[in-house]
């Protein structure tokens, strides 16, 4: 039985097809993709699609793909109907607190304002420290926004730390560290059992590979 596979496009997208390319399979039409969407392996009994990071969750839970790559980012913030089974070891990053140096917003006494793309990641890592703040949610250049004076602090993404540190912000904590996971549909689970454990056990053993060759 053929397997859909929902890939993230953008920054997982080229280490997702590296992976893939490890396992054997028959990644051209990926690495050629022009304005395609939908993609067949040329070795494996599979079909890929390239989505947005929300949209790959969404085509899992609805069943139209039976497994998904994306980041643990997007897992914390959307739905959860679905099994989340390999973390890939991939597209890793942290979600961080960031402010100016002279915002200390640990400290503040009074009301505090924190930007985001997650709200929810970032509702949960205040309540967590028993803080009541105001969420504010922002769609992108999240930096921006202690910058200009709309909020006191950020919770976001940080990879390599360029974007922080050419905007002068300054990591205040660490919420938890992201990577890309593997999600499968769970009636899927269940109908195309063997093929999935399958497509699992071959990229488990790359990723094995990798985390030794990087010792
Ligand atoms: C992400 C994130 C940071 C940046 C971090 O944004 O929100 O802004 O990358 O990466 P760095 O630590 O390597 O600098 P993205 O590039 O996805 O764009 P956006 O800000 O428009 O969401």
């Amino acid at each position: 039985m053929t397997l859909s596979m929902a890939l993230t496009k953008g920054r997982l997208e080229k280490n997702t097809v590296e992976m893939l390319d490890q396992c054997g399979y028959g990644t051209e039409a990926l690495k050629n993709k022009g304005r395609a969407l939908v993609f067949a392996d040329t070795k494996k009994d599979l079909e890929y699609f390239l989505v947005k990071a929300n949209d790959c969750i969404t085509y899992v839970e609805h069943g139209v793909a039976d497994v998904g790559v994306v980041g643990k980012d997007t897992l914390l913030e959307g739905g959860s109907d679905y099994y989340e089974l390999l973390d890939l070891d991939i597209g890793k990053c942290k979600f961080i607190v960031a402010s100016l140096p002279e915002n200390d917003l640990f400290n503040k006494v009074g009301h505090v304002k924190i930007g985001t793309k997650y709200p929810k990641v970032a509702q949960n890592y205040f309540l967590g420290r028993g803080m009541d703040v105001e969420i504010i949610k922002i769609d992108g250049s999240v930096e921006l926004s202690p910058l200009l004076g709309l909020c006191d602090g950020i919770v976001d993404i940080m990879e390599t730390g360029t974007t922080l540190r050419e905007n002068g912000l300054i990591v205040l904590d660490t919420v938890c560290p992201i990577s890309a996971r593997l999600i499968v549909n769970k009636a899927s689970f269940r109908l195309k059992r063997k093929e999935i454990l399958d497509l699992i056990a071959d990229l488990e053993s790359v990723v094995k590979n990798n985390a030794q060759s990087t010792q």
